[in-house]
């Protein structure tokens, strides 16, 4: 209460300050106050409180290198409990709230505070947008200035998930992809990478005791071409994540301050699993063999959830998903699973006896079947430490108290599962799809899901531009005793119709800078005109200078 005390005083007394400039920091800090003349940096002492913890005090070293090497003048770190004199002192302050930080830039010297190591890598990440741009690349570049603006800053996120979804099974990305999507993250402040691992196009995670999955499941043989259904290009795609190559991910997003949400999609979207172990599918109701998918949409071939059989092959894999990583959610899908297979499977209607499944209130026997499957799925997970998140489908019947759920069939569903006590992400397709297309103009747009189903007459609606992410609002329509379930916002990019490096950074940048508004910041900070004019300035050379393609603003 005390922290929360004076962390609001000091937010309005830096409030009833002018807000002169945002300094082109995006996400827009809550306050930024400008004072008069610079501080140099240009090997600066450098100055970490005891109180740091070890993870903190690495983020301040890693900054020092970065400084030292692109001032081209060492900036030396030491540790101390002294705050004053020159240098810029790095200061753990328990009235700062999750995350944030507080900047303070004088003449002669700077104090950095925070509470926590995401709230040191934030400052860290502001001071950068305010240096040289030279502090994003490897190479020296002295004859830059290499001040800071005298100012005092205050700043801390409106959401604690600020999440991004990447579609690694449609189409896979190398580790070193994977990484430069985190670095972008990094720099923007996202903290939550979902990373959706298994697919009817492709399993993409090693699980030692299911060799077969990226054996078999993690290749496909060729993919239909654009939009058209009954194609094929002929060529053998695929690939695989091995345990220690998610090893290093992990860690390399922890050191930004990203925590993982792996997602193994669960019981649908299970086709590549079923190529690799088909006794795991149902009996006889569609065409067989198995074959990792190779055309997009949903398959209707899915787990026979009414076998033991599959349950232990279910909690084996989410075994091990737990046991690599640490975070504390597991997500398990859930979307858009057909049950027609399970309406003559008999196991399926032997298990829908057994547990007295009925139609009833609207949901089939079969929708309570799955529900079934969360609970044994969330129950597992529970014992091993972790929650699930599931996409809003698992909404559907009774689902246990615990779960989260990811609001994706537009906000209905988040606004409902807020209003019943369960924590939600919102992450609606009308904002946050980054596989539609990104502005109306569909002849010089790359293709995308949009043309599958849009023409120039109606595009209008349906296209995801800069502008329409920046402008949705995660708290509308929830209840206001329901707000405090709405743990944050995410966007999604699937990726069936991206097969580049190249054209992934284009759907995703810089619409994940309008994300990283969204999430971060107040509604009474936002302000399109300003951000658009921050990222002219400052937030598009930043991507440059990282290499990244990104959409050009209109
Ligand atoms: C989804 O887009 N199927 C969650």
């Amino acid at each position: 209460m005390k922290r929360l005390c004076v962390a609001v005083i000091m937010l309005m007394a830096l409030g009833c300050m002018p807000q002169v400039t945002n300094l082109n920091i995006v996400p827009a800090p809550q306050s930024v106050k400008m004072g008069r003349g610079t501080l140099n940096v240009k090997g600066i002492d450098i100055y970490c409180s005891p109180q740091l913890d070890p993870a903190s005090v690495g983020a301040v070293n890693r900054f020092a290198e970065r400084l030292s090497t692109s001032c081209g003048r060492a900036c030396q770190v030491a540790s101390t409990d002294r705050a004053s004199g020159s240098g810029m002192y790095f200061l753990k302050d328990d009235t700062i709230a999750p995350e944030g930080y507080s900047i303070s830039i004088r003449t002669g010297a700077a104090e950095v505070r925070a509470n926590d190591f995401n709230g040191f890598l934030y400052a860290v990440q502001s001071l950068c947008q305010i240096l040289p741009m030279a502090v994003y690349g490897s190479e020296p570049a002295p004859g830059e200035s290499w001040s800071l603006p005298c100012c005092e800053i205050y700043d801390a996120p409106r959401f604690g998930y600020r999440g991004l979804m990447l579609d690694c099974c449609r189409h896979f990305w190398s580790v070193d992809e994977v990484k430069k999507v985190l670095d972008v993250m990094a720099v923007f402040k996202l903290n939550r990478f979902h990373w959706h691992l298994s697919e009817d196009q492709g399993w993409r995670i090693q699980i030692d005791k299911y060799p077969r999955l990226t054996e078999v499941g993690s290749w496909r043989n060729g993919t239909m071409v654009g939009g058209d259904w009954d194609s094929n290009d002929g060529i053998r795609y695929g690939g695989y994540y091995t345990k220690d190559q998610i090893r290093d991910i992990i860690a390399y997003a922890a050191e930004r301050g990203i925590t993982i949400v792996p997602e193994i999609d669960l019981p649908g979207h299970m086709q590549a699993a079923l190529a690799s172990y088909p006794e795991l599918g149902c009996k006889g109701s569609l065409p067989q063999p198995y074959e990792v998918w190779t055309i997009w949409g949903v398959s209707k071939q899915v787990l026979n959830v009414g076998s033991e059989k599959t349950m232990q092959f279910l909690e084996d894999v989410l075994g091990e998903v737990a046991d690599l990583f640490p975070g504390e959610y597991i997500h398990i899908g859930g979307d858009e699973c057909p049950r027609d297979e399970w309406k003559t499977d008999p196991d399926c209607q032997a298990k829908i006896k057994e547990l007295g499944l009925k139609d009833k209130d609207g949901v089939s026997a079969e929708a309570r079947l799955q529900n079934y499957v969360t609970a044994r799925m969330q129950k597992f997970l529970a014992g091993k430490g972790k929650k699930i998140i599931g996409w809003d489908e698992i909404l559907e019947g009774d689902l246990a108290e615990g779960a989260t759920v990811m609001s994706w069939r537009g906000t209905k569903g988040g606004i409902k599962a807020a209003s019943m006590g369960y924590d939600v992400i919102m992450t609606p397709t009308t904002y946050c799809y980054l596989d539609y297309i990104q502005s109306a103009d569909m002849e010089h747009e790359p293709f995308s899901i949009t043309h599958q189903w849009e023409t120039p007459e109606t595009v209008g609606k349906s296209a995801i531009t800069l502008e329409k992410i920046y402008g949705y609002e995660p708290l509308d329509e929830i209840p206001e005793e329901a707000q405090e379930h709405i743990l944050g916002v995410q966007c999604n990019l699937w990726t069936e119709y991206i097969a580049t490096p190249e054209h992934l950074e284009y759907m995703l940048f810089p619409r994940v800078l309008a994300l990283s508004e969204l999430q971060w910041c107040n509604p009474e900070h936002k302000d399109f005109d300003r951000f658009k004019a921050s990222l002219s300035s400052r937030s598009l050379p930043i991507l440059d200078k990282l290499g990244v393609n990104y959409r050009k603003l209109d």
